[in-house]
């Protein structure tokens, strides 16, 4: 049996101490809970592409990504599992020794061959001629972007949501490269408002998210967030560990922590126009937690060991 098996979710009701109105009926769909290695959109996104890959015929992945990419581990391990031998090209030469970074040396034991790539040629990652160099480089390999964003990867994810989901005035989702939430638009229904709470500062997602999807029924947050992508502090650190308190639930420093607190703001402020039934996805990446931990050794805080 293939790893990707149909998954529907549960969506889990949480209760926010912090917001007295107790009108506002606040759920997560727990796609962290697919996997623990190639968890939430990351199991959306590989599953058309592997299939799309053995289609052609193809015996090997090649991805991208930088240091604590939850996408770089889920290829490597989809690929050993689905007997695909998979390559990545990794952001910054300094990576080199991989000793320091427990996201690429657990790529590595699944087999991923790790080509260490300077910024300036990592930017490169999407032009027509360097695709052609890789693809003549590497016979017989199947390319999938940064991310897992690309037409299968899209795909994958307008099986996130569910027909119950309808429930929902709003649907909310992390963003970095964009598929997710492309994915999520085009599965969404006309009532639904889906909001995406980007990671990057000032990154172009929009025009990433109109190449995937024709509808209007969206909006991109990438403000507040902590300062840029990974960045992290004590207001953070401690948003995560009293939610985990509260609600026995863990998110993720780089994307779905960020998205909650924004949540919570933009209600707190009264700048919450979309609605009180919210569905928000969990989008998984918990891996990333133990790096952040090394990191935050440096400022004396840590996120809870759960
Ligand atoms: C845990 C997690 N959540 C959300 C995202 C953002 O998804 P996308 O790149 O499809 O916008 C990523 C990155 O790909 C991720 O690793």
């Amino acid at each position: 049996m293939s790893f990707f098996e149909k998954i529907k979710s549960v969506n889990q009701q949480f209760i926010l101490p912090m917001l007295n109105d107790g009108d506002f009926k606040m759920y997560i769909k727990r796609e962290d809970q697919i996997h623990p290695i190639v968890s939430g959109n990351k199991f959306r996104k590989l599953k058309y592409n592997v299939q799309e890959a053995k289609g052609l015929k193809k015996n090997c992945l090649i991805t991208f990504g930088g240091a604590y990419s939850n996408h770089l581990l889920a290829t490597a391990y989809v690929g050993k599992n689905e007997n695909l031998k998979t390559l990545a090209f990794v952001r910054g030469e300094e990576l080199k020794n991989i000793n320091y970074n427990s996201t690429l040396q657990k790529c590595n034991d699944f087999g991923m061959k790790l080509i260490f790539i300077s910024r300036e040629d990592y930017r490169k990652r999407n032009e027509i001629d360097y695709i052609n160099y890789i693809k003549n480089k590497f016979k017989d390999s199947y390319i999938i972007p940064e991310g897992g964003t690309n037409e299968f990867g899209v795909l994958g994810c307008e099986e996130i949501l569910s027909l119950e989901d309808s429930f929902f005035d709003v649907i909310c989702c992390p963003v970095g490269s964009g598929g997710t939430i492309a994915g999520i638009i085009n599965s969404s229904n006309d009532s639904h408002k889906v909001l995406g709470f980007s990671a990057l500062k000032g990154s172009e997602i929009n025009n990433v998210i109109t190449k995937f999807t024709d509808k209007k029924n969206w909006k991109i947050f990438d403000d507040d967030i902590f300062g840029g992508y990974a960045k992290i502090d004590n207001r953070l650190v401690s948003f995560i560990n009293n939610f985990f308190k509260n609600t026995g639930m863990i998110l993720d420093p780089i994307y779905n922590s960020k998205m909650l607190f924004k949540i919570i703001k933009l209600i707190e402020n009264n700048q919450w126009g979309f609605g009180k039934k919210i569905l928000l996805i969990n989008t998984g990446g918990l891996q990333s937690i133990k790096e952040m931990n090394n990191k935050l050794k440096k400022k004396g805080c840590e996120i809870i060991k759960y």
